[in-house]
């Protein structure tokens, strides 16, 4: 298993095909893509999850977390958040962010991160942004 820099086009198709397989295939793309750093975590060489780090300033903010559906729920996920964690500390960020699904706060929770008042609904799914300040 391993972790790696990967382009914005794979963090695309995994992304399509795990959060909004339903949507057009440029539906999962951002603006800001071309921005950020996207994190691959590859077990027998296939890709298995993916997220992308965006940095504004003492600022980060993580987006499009997804772990393919048939290897959810064992540990992947966590392996590859706790390696953006460390990336963002290292890139000397004071405050990491991310939209969470309201359903996944718990999950954030575990990495250190907590509910903020802020909360909003998008396309009939409720987020709430959770966020972590490093000492
Ligand atoms: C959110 C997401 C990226 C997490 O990825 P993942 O690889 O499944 O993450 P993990 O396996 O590390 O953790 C998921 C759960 O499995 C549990 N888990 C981890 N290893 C485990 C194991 N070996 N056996 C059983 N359970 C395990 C974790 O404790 C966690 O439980 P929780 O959700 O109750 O807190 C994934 O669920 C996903 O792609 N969801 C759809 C898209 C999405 O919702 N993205 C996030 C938007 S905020």
């Amino acid at each position: 298993m391993e972790i790696r820099n990967i382009e914005k086009e794979l963090a695309w198709q995994l992304r399509h095909e795990v959060m909004w397989p339903e949507k057009d295939a440029d539906y999962v793309k951002l603006p800001d893509d071309d921005k950020g750093r996207h994190y691959g975590l590859f077990a027998e060489n296939q890709l298995i999850s993916v997220v992308s780090l965006f940095i504004d300033g003492s600022d980060g903010q993580f987006r499009k977390f997804a772990t393919r559906v048939s290897e959810q729920n064992k540990g992947y996920g966590s392996i590859l958040l706790n390696h953006l964690l460390v990336e963002a500390q290292q890139a000397g960020i004071k405050r990491i962010f991310c939209n969470a699904r309201r359903e996944k706060s718990r999950f954030y929770e575990k990495f250190g991160l907590a509910a903020t008042e802020e909360m909003f609904t998008k396309d009939g799914k409720e987020y709430i942004i959770m966020e972590r300040v490093f000492a």
